[in-house]
């Protein structure tokens, strides 16, 4: 299903944030600054507000980051973690769960299988909806956290060459980051077998893609690896192996520029050996921690205390 063609792009995205298109250069820059803002000066603009985490698929790190984050700001979290043990096990719907939330909460934060469920429940929703995840579509705050940490590793995003590796068909950080790329002056570069190329609607004329890391890893000032989403595929953990090795080895770290940055959204399933996380480069868990910033900076902005 494609993503985000609707007139709901035209939201801004202190009302919600459905997609990484809402934003603008300069509305990127002002949210970095927030973010600059918020981690160097701790303040509690938003005692008194309540967020509700509602994830209807696995989370650790977007989960935890969004309650540390409005926590941090002074608020506090209603934790749907597991909808399995809420109302949704008894039949009651996205769009019915999301207007039980808003009577409590002034914003929702909603991970979901389907890549049209942050779109419904704006559109039934008086509260801002933040989308951190819907089916193989969007990570919106995951992409800005992914451009942040860019930004805070290589001091700039211009002129810089990104490789983005793994899955790149059902990984929803990739097609967010890859569209927020395109406001910079960043060259892109796709790795992946085939089954798992990239899918057309995030494509320009000029985009490399290639099988494999070797020719690329050489010249690539970012390399951005994601992990294989069986869970998305037809026949799930049984679903065929890929002809593939994603495994970075210390050989390819060697053949890496000294300055490139090893980035992961995690979580890995063996794509990033622990050997490697020691190499200055790799920069995966730097990332989390850059990520709780920039969720702190959208949630003072889109609950409208800053
Ligand atoms: N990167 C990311 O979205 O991680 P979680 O699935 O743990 O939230």
């Amino acid at each position: 299903m494609d993503t985000y063609l609707s007139t709901e792009t035209e939201i801004p995205w202190r009302r919600a944030v459905l997609s990484v298109d809402q934003f603008s250069r300069s509305d990127i820059a002002e949210l970095f600054m927030l973010a600059d803002t918020l981690a160097a000066m701790p303040q509690k603009p938003l005692a008194g507000r309540t967020l509700a985490n509602l994830f209807y698929e696995a989370s650790t790190r977007t989960s935890s980051s969004f309650f540390a984050a409005m926590t941090r700001l002074g608020g506090t979290v209603i934790p749907i973690n597991e909808v399995h043990y809420s109302s949704v096990s008894k039949g009651e719907t996205l769009e019915d769960t999301v207007r039980t939330l808003e009577c409590y909460t002034d914003a929702i934060v909603l991970r979901h299988y389907d890549n049209d469920a942050a779109e419904r429940a704006v559109r039934v929703c008086e509260v801002p909806i933040i989308n951190a995840g819907n089916g193989t579509g969007e990570h919106p705050t995951q992409a800005l956290l992914d451009l942040y940490t860019i930004a805070k590793e290589r001091r700039t995003i211009d002129g810089l060459t990104v490789t983005m590796m793994g899955d790149l068909k059902h990984g929803r950080t990739v097609h967010s980051l890859t569209k927020l790329l395109r406001m910079y002056d960043a060259r892109l570069r796709f790795v992946s077998p085939p089954e798992l190329r990239m899918p057309a609607e995030y494509l320009r004329d000029g985009d490399e893609q290639y099988d494999d890391l070797d020719a690329v890893i050489e010249d690539s000032d970012v390399l951005y690896v994601t992990r294989v989403q069986r869970e998305r595929m037809q026949g799930g953990d049984k679903a065929p192996a890929f002809d593939f090795d994603y495994a970075l080895t210390r050989d390819d770290m060697d053949r890496a520029r000294d300055d490139m940055v090893l980035m992961h959204p995690l979580p890995r399933v063996g794509e990033i050996p622990t050997e490697l996380d020691s190499d200055p480069r790799s920069a995966y868990f730097r990332q989390m921690k850059y990520g709780l910033y920039v969720r702190m900076g959208i949630l003072a902005a889109v609950l409208g205390s800053i």
